[in-house]
């Protein structure tokens, strides 16, 4: 989604600006733009496509000055274009940059055509120029202007406004989208998230809902949604900075798939004390709530949706507590039934997804408590959450989700513990699943290991149209989670299923031209999946079976066996992941597409 960063400054400011959007390009974007104050003026240059495109422009022409803001652009209202691309302005004095959606845009366009203002976009954000010009020119000053103006707008939206008569001034404002004042000495600055600031400061400062801010050099002042001065605190940005480069691997994806091994033992290795899990962990209010939880309701989307229905497998499975789970764009809009004694357990990499912000919401008022498992400190929902439990995966660049997955899975396995004790799990099995979970670093390393294999695979599918994944259990989400990695970087389409509902319709599809790759469990389901297999093998479909060694699944014309190391059953889930991630990203590779930022899609979807 959109990404924002500003800057206020001694030096000139382009190159943070521009730094700033090179580390925001992972967000996903189709065009970008600056605007800069120089001492007397505002300039601006924008460009449709990649940052690159708006860094060769400021080759040629230059932008110096020590105040300004900029901008990538993730289209929603108008298409791709520099016309569409922020920053905004009216006339030459205001520029703004937006993040978010402001739905009561067309009523404020109207008004302000009326009042004789142009448009030169087809963006709401474009109507935020025009207001803030509107108060200026009726007098309001720069501050208030901006106060008055988000006061009239609707919808979420994060805002970066400079105005040509404020030298080196700058006014953050928060309403739903996410934004943060990164700390300088002698310069300050703002940016949708920390990455964007890390060659600059790596003290940052959360600003609140409702919260305006206005920055110079020296000094930060922030106003609460009502309207009091407030001090936010300033936290320190732990994660050491070569989480945000490559370093030896071509892609971030790749990168982020191989340290798996290491995000997965940070999830756990400081929650387990005497082999069992510390439910401090979760917060110092987490014993008395889990106390009193009757049923799970868990919302998230996308593959933060696929954790979810593994761990209701476990929720249900292990521990015997209720356990529903629903898309947050579904969930927000149905009239829900809420039970007494529901924990609501939020699952988001980001923190920011505006679904499952909305979700936790609408129920704040209905539920026992929320629990958020999320990978961003600091992030709307860890802040607006009773409970959290940090995936502690560092950075994810990738748009497309792989260590923020596993580490999820292995926070919702913590969390079956700590409330399945107040239920079925007994102290004996929480130590077997603790101990078990002691071996999944070397587990992922192994399965890492058949990254060539996997590459030589992904021959068969790259000149594919369509594939199906298939599974069974705590497996099944993950055939889905593998299928829509496949879809969201090499645009393969791709359908997974739970293995039992092949005959049921989708065995019409399976042909020559159709790869069918399994995940096949070690459980007593496994002579079940075997007779699905032979389903697709007599309809000429290619197999690819992920099995472990004592599964006794052979390989033979056209099926493909590819050995996994054998594990216990409760783990079978996150490790059987890596295959699959390996096998979209080899095959995205071949394809050429552009693995990191694949078309059309966000890293934080902050509007719904
Ligand atoms: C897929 C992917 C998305 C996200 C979804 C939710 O690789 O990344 O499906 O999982 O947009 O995002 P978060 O987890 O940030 O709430």
């Amino acid at each position: 989604m959109c990404g924002i960063v500003g800057a206020t400054a001694e030096r000139s400011v382009s190159g943070i600006l521009l730094e700033g959007l090179r580390r925001l390009e992972y967000r996903g974007y189709d065009s970008a733009g600056m605007a800069v104050w120089d001492g007397e003026l505002i300039h601006r240059l924008r460009r449709e496509g990649k940052v690159q495109a708006l860094a060769d422009a400021l080759d040629g022409q230059p932008l110096t000055g020590s105040a300004g803001i900029a901008h990538t652009r993730w289209a929603t209202h108008g298409k791709p274009s520099e016309h569409n691309a922020h920053p905004h302005m009216s006339g030459t004095s205001v520029a703004v940059v937006h993040n978010g959606i402001i739905e009561n845009f067309e009523e404020l366009k109207s008004e302000l055509m009326i009042s004789g203002y142009n448009f030169s976009s087809q963006t709401d954000t474009e109507v935020i120029a025009h207001l803030l010009d509107q108060a200026i020119k009726s007098g309001a000053d720069h501050l208030s202007a901006v106060k008055d103006t988000v006061a009239s707008l609707d919808g979420a939206f994060a805002l970066g406004v400079i105005h040509e008569d404020k030298p080196g001034e700058l006014i953050a404002a928060r309403q739903g989208s996410p934004l943060v004042i990164g700390v300088g000495i002698g310069e300050n600055f703002i940016a949708s998230d920390q990455l964007a600031l890390l060659p600059v400061t790596d003290r940052f400062m959360f600003l609140e809902e409702g919260d305006i801010a206005h920055l110079t050099r020296d000094e930060i002042t922030v106003w609460d949604i009502n309207g009091e001065i407030v001090e936010r605190e300033v936290t320190q940005y732990k994660h050491a900075t070569s989480a945000t480069e490559k370093g030896k691997f071509k892609h971030f994806m790749m990168k982020e798939i191989y340290e798996q091994p290491t995000v997965t033992l940070a999830a756990f290795q400081d929650r387990i004390q005497d082999a069992l899990v510390n439910e401090r962990a979760f917060g110092e209010q987490a014993a008395p709530i889990f106390d009193q939880v009757k049923q799970i309701q868990i919302i998230a989307c996308g593959t933060s949706y696929h954790a979810g229905l593994i761990a209701k497998y476990w929720m249900e499975g292990l521990a015997g507590i209720p356990c529903h789970v629903e898309v947050a764009s579904e969930y927000r809009y149905r009239p829900v039934v809420i039970q007494e004694g529901t924990l609501f357990i939020s699952i988001s990499q980001s923190g920011e997804t505006a679904d499952t912000l909305a979700a936790l919401r609408d129920v704040k008022d209905q539920i026992l408590a929320s629990l958020t498992i999320c990978n961003v400190p600091g992030s709307s929902l860890v802040r607006e959450s009773d409970l959290c439990l940090m995936t502690n995966a560092g950075p994810e660049i990738g748009v497309a989700s792989t260590k923020a997955f596993t580490t999820q899975l292995v926070c919702l396995l913590l969390t079956t513990l700590v409330i399945g004790r107040r239920f079925k799990i007994t102290e004996a099995l929480e130590r077997q699943i603790v101990e078990s979970m002691m071996l999944l670093p070397a587990l992922i390393e192994e399965s890492l290991q058949m990254d060539s294999d996997i590459e030589l695979m992904s021959q068969a599918f790259a000149e594919k149209q369509h594939s199906l994944f298939l599974g069974r259990g705590t497996l099944y989400p993950i055939a889905m989670e593998g299928a829509l990695k496949l879809k969201e970087i090499s645009y393969i389409h791709a359908e997974a299923y739970p293995a039992g509902e092949l005959k049921h319709g989708p065995l019409a599809l399976v042909d020559k031209d159709m790869p069918v790759v399994t995940v096949a469990p070690r459980n007593d389901m496994l002579d079940k999946l075997k007779a699905n297999l032979q389903e697709v093998s007599a309809r000429g479909g290619e197999l690819f079976v992920f099995a472990g060694c004592t599964q006794k699944v052979q390989s033979g014309e056209g099926v493909h066996v590819l050995g996994m190391p054998d594990m216990p059953e409760i783990l079978e889930p996150i490790v059987y992941t890596i295959p699959l991630q390996l096998l979209s990203y080899h095959v995205a590779v071949l394809k050429g597409t552009d693995v990191d930022q694949p078309r059309n899609l966000a890293k934080s979807v902050t509007v719904e």
